[in-house]
């Protein structure tokens, strides 16, 4: 089982639609040996479902966000996940500063997994209105699809 968290600050916007996005992606494609949590870097929203907003845009592409609730990243984390991919680069650095350093090579930028794009970041969609989380979505989704393609092309060389 290879195991990925989705970090960003609140965990109710982009994480868990990096999540959702992620695991409909791995359902559609019958693999049932990746899995996907997300998590926030702050404590601001812990416990609350996904941003109604979050949520409308994902039904809108068939993804359904029930059942996640925010929680804050901990240190277990670094030890639980083989992947820990942060939304920006502000997250990242706490991430960096939080994380052993044995597990560092464990960290790194979403949009990593999408070289095609412009953008490096994605861009917090919570004072923005709803074409805000489409742009993040339509993000979320190109990373998705290569990050899926690298964890596969990995595990056929183990
Ligand atoms: P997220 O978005 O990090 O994508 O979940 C945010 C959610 C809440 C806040 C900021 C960003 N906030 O300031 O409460």
């Amino acid at each position: 089982m290879v195991k990925v968290l989705f970090v960003c600050l609140g965990n109710i916007c982009r994480s868990p639609l990096a999540e959702g996005v992620f695991r409909h992606k791995l359902a559609q494609a019958h693999i049932d040996d990746i899995e996907a949590h997300s998590a926030g870097t702050s404590d601001w929203h812990v416990g609350e479902p996904p941003d109604d907003r979050a949520r409308e845009a994902a039904s809108r592409r068939g993804v359904d966000l029930s059942g996640q609730y925010a929680r804050q990243v901990e240190r277990a984390d670094f030890e639980r996940f083989d992947h820990v991919l942060a939304m920006d680069r502000q997250n990242l650095s706490v991430l960096e500063r939080l994380c052993p350093s044995e597990h560092r090579d464990k960290l790194g930028l979403f949009l990593d997994y999408a070289p095609h794009l412009e953008e490096r970041e994605v861009p917090d969609p919570y004072w923005g209105g709803s074409d805000h989380f489409d742009a993040v979505l339509d993000m979320i989704e190109a990373a998705a699809d290569g990050l899926i393609a690298h964890i596969v092309e990995a595990e056929k060389r183990t």
